[in-house]
């Protein structure tokens, strides 16, 4: 399996550690489990994933946040916002870890690339932001072009180290995974503009 290909379920597997509490907690709240709240509307997450590049990885993602619990379609683009955004938060602050711990490992050509990334990520963070704020006023059109604005920023970051290979090339991909849930999401939602 190449470095890419793996990438998907190297991320899976910190999911499936967040999976196995979801269920603990479940199990523990006892027998009458019948509140609305507490259940995952998987007829809703299939519907918020048909569109996904990897259908099976979003429904994962998806269903495995406590926050889906109950929610709309347009809750699940909210979550799917919110993963992206606190993973390119996550994939920021390696990127700076890297900076000052392994200053004196990395060559300059791999540093530069590293605190051109940081730049990228930073930007794409910014874009998921503006995701949110586009999402309460339906501005969905502004929501698919900053989610592809992050990508971009992801394909940056992989380019940023001038031929040697990328240090965070999974996590770009993982990265890349959770802008694609959102697009599928927000291609899911009603009539755009509409409500
Ligand atoms: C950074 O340093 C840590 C600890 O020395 C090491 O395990 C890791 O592989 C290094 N990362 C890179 C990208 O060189």
């Amino acid at each position: 399996m190449n470095p890419i290909a793996a990438a998907p379920f190297v991320f899976l597997s910190t999911l499936s550690v967040l999976q196995f509490v979801l269920v603990a907690g479940h199990e523990s709240q006892g027998t009458n489990g019948g509140s609305k709240a507490g259940v995952v509307n998987m007829n809703l997450i299939q519907q918020a994933c048909q569109h996904a590049p990897h259908k099976d990885l979003c429904i994962d993602i998806l269903k495995n946040d406590p926050n889906s619990k109950g929610a709309d379609l347009t809750g699940l683009a909210y979550i799917a916002i919110r993963l992206a955004g606190a993973y390119a938060s996550e994939v920021d602050a390696h990127l700076r870890s890297l900076l000052i711990n392994n200053a004196t490992t990395l060559s300059p050509v791999v540093q530069q690339g590293v605190a051109d990334c940081i730049e990228h990520y930073s930007d794409a963070n910014e874009q998921l932001d503006d995701c949110v704020a586009a999402m309460s006023t339906k501005n969905f059109k502004d929501v698919e072009v900053w989610v592809n604005v992050a990508i971009s920023d992801a394909d940056y970051c992989d380019d940023s180290f001038s031929g040697e290979k990328s240090v965070v090339l999974q996590k770009n991909e993982a990265f890349r995974q959770l802008c694609n849930n959102v697009l599928a999401v927000v291609k899911a939602l009603p009539p755009h503009g509409k409500e």
